[in-house]
């Protein structure tokens, strides 16, 4: 490029729009939408948001809050909606509540509570709680953590519902052992929503718990897509198989959140990200081609063969 090339280069830049946003040119494509699906009265979310289990449950010095800052940021910046944390993930729904009011995203996201509670007393003083740290008067989504006490549980979310104070009602396990009792009760509760377990190594809800949850009309959100690091442990140092581009997967993670996000029963995965370049790399999968039933037996014949 001669100088004269570069100044008018430059001069054609500078007179460019400002962007609304100040995202990396390269980081993912802003003309691909997002695939999306409602979950009861809200539309529309993006089918990967984000978990805060762990890396949000405590953090002290400011180079702690550093990074969980600048994920969220990030995470409304690139429209992510679904945010999942729950009372017993340590301080992690006070630090989501101040950090959402500190960069004043409350209305762009989508957020989604637990109550773990052994008696109605226990949830509504849980629930109280969840509002206040979560400094917001409407919680999208409130679930019975891991089936606990759900009938006196969900007496008191429909209750809630009906007030208007939070747009959903659900359940969630992480456990086989689980899996009938939740069978049993999302047939038998009027629910909007299901959290279950269910990552390309970990295959199990796909065939009995997603099928029911579609069937039922519900909207699935899928915890621990990665098996946590199970699934980045068995495939490291491995090159990516070149059916990847295919799907158009750039990354492990892509990977393994575009086989969960393409079950029929369309999902919404809430991977656990604290960086941010964990958020670029893994909303970038809720865009572009999704794997057909063919190319999801693929992947599970290449993760049952490492
Ligand atoms: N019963 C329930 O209701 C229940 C149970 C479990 C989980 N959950 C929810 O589900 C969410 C997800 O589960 P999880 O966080 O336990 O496990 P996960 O999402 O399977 O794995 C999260 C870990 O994967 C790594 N990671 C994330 N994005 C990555 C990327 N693009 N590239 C490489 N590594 C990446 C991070 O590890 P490093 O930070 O170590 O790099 C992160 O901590 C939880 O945060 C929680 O909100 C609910």
């Amino acid at each position: 490029m001669t100088c004269t090339d570069r100044r008018t280069f430059i001069a054609a830049l500078a007179s460019l729009p400002i962007l609304a946003h100040s995202a990396p040119l390269f980081a993912v494509s802003p003309d691909l939408p997002y695939h999306t699906r409602p979950i009861g009265r809200a539309g529309a979310l993006p089918l990967v948001g984000m978990g805060t289990a762990r890396s949000y449950q405590d953090p002290q010095a400011p180079e702690d809050w550093a990074p969980l800052r600048a994920t969220i940021a990030r995470f409304a910046e690139l429209g992510g909606k679904v945010i999942d944390t729950a009372p017993s993930y340590g301080r992690a729904e006070e630090v989501i509540g101040q950090l959402i009011e500190e960069l004043g995203v409350r209305d762009r996201l989508f957020l989604a509570t637990k109550v773990g509670a052994d008696s109605p007393e226990e949830g509504r003083a849980q629930i109280a709680d969840s509002f206040r740290k979560l400094r917001t008067g409407y919680i999208d989504l409130i679930a019975v953590h891991n089936l606990r006490d759900s009938a006196n549980q969900l007496a008191y979310l429909r209750e809630l519902k009906q007030a208007g104070r939070i747009g959903a009602i659900g359940v969630t396990t992480s456990f086989d052992p689980q899996y009938s009792d939740f069978e049993a009760l999302i047939r038998r509760e009027p629910i909007d929503a299901i959290q279950v377990d269910y990552a390309l190594d970990n295959r199990n809800a796909g065939e009995r718990i997603l099928p029911l949850a579609q069937d039922l009309g519900l909207a699935p959100m899928i915890n621990l897509p990665f098996g946590r690091g199970r699934l980045f442990e068995a495939t490291r140092g491995k090159p990516l198989p070149a059916w990847a581009a295919e799907i158009g997967a750039d990354s492990w993670a892509q990977v393994f959140l575009k086989y969960i996000v393409s079950h029929p029963s369309r999902p919404i995965a809430i991977p656990g990200m604290a960086q941010t370049r964990y958020v670029d790399d893994n909303l970038a999968a809720a865009r572009g081609p999704l794997p057909d039933a063919a190319m999801r037996q693929r992947m599970e014949r290449f993760i049952d063969a490492l």
